[in-house]
């Protein structure tokens, strides 16, 4: 345990000797699984998210964002606090009927983004792998 920390302490200056200039930046994890919480379905299927290798193509503005007192979508700015989907596009707030939940708002961003890039990047096993 205490060896494992030692590692785990070593790697996080290591990376942070790499990302020098941008310390400040938490850029989350690289790999994630994604899962709805609030308004989740029956049957939970979780999405596998490759976060690290969509940072390297795509800007943190093309996913991320957050809102105003109105209630109004506000882009991206370096540095924001970054908050889970789901705090925003959960059935409670009021959001336009495709975007009102988790599944809603990632199948907008995510799937349709796949969709144009590539039919079979749109298929559902591509983000929500069948279980072996
Ligand atoms: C392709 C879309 C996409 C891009 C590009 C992207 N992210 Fe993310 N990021 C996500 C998603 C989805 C999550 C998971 C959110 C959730 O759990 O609800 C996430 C989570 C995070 C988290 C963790 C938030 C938390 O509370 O768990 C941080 C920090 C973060 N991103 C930072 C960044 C930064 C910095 C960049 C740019 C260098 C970036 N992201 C680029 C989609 C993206
Ligand atoms: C702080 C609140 C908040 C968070 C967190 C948030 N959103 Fe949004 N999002 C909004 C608002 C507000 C809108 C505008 C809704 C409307 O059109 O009325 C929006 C719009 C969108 C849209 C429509 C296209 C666009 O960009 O306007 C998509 C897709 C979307 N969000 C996906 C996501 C995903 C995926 C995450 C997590 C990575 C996320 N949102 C996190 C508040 C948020
Ligand atoms: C703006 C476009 C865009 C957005 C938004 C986006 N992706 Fe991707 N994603 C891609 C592209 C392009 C690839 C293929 C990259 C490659 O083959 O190197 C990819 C690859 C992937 C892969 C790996 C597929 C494989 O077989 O290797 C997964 C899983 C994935 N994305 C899940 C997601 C999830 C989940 C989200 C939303 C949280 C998301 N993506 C948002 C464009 C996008
Ligand atoms: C590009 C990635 C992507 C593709 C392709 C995709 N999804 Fe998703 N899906 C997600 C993400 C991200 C979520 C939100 C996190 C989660 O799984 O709860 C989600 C959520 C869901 C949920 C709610 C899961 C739950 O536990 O509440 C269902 C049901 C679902 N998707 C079905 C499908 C089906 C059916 C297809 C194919 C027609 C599909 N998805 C294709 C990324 C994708």
């Amino acid at each position: 345990m205490k060896k494992l920390l030692v590692c785990g302490i070593t790697l996080g200056l290591i990376c942070m000797a790499g990302v020098g200039f941008s310390l400040a930046t938490d850029k989350g994890a690289a790999d994630m699984t994604l899962q709805a919480t609030i308004d989740k379905a029956k049957k939970a299927k979780p999405a596998i998210f490759p976060h690290g290798a969509h940072q390297e193509r795509l800007a943190c503005a093309d996913c991320h964002h957050s809102k105003d007192a109105a209630g109004k979508r506000v882009a991206y700015v370096d540095g924001q606090k970054i908050e889970k989907c789901e705090t925003c596009h959960n059935k409670q707030e009021t959001m336009p009927k495709k975007l009102a939940d988790y599944k809603g708002a990632a199948h907008a961003l995510c799937k349709d983004c796949h969709k144009a890039t590539d039919k079979k990047l749109a298929k559902c096993s591509v983000c929500h792998p069948k279980k072996k």
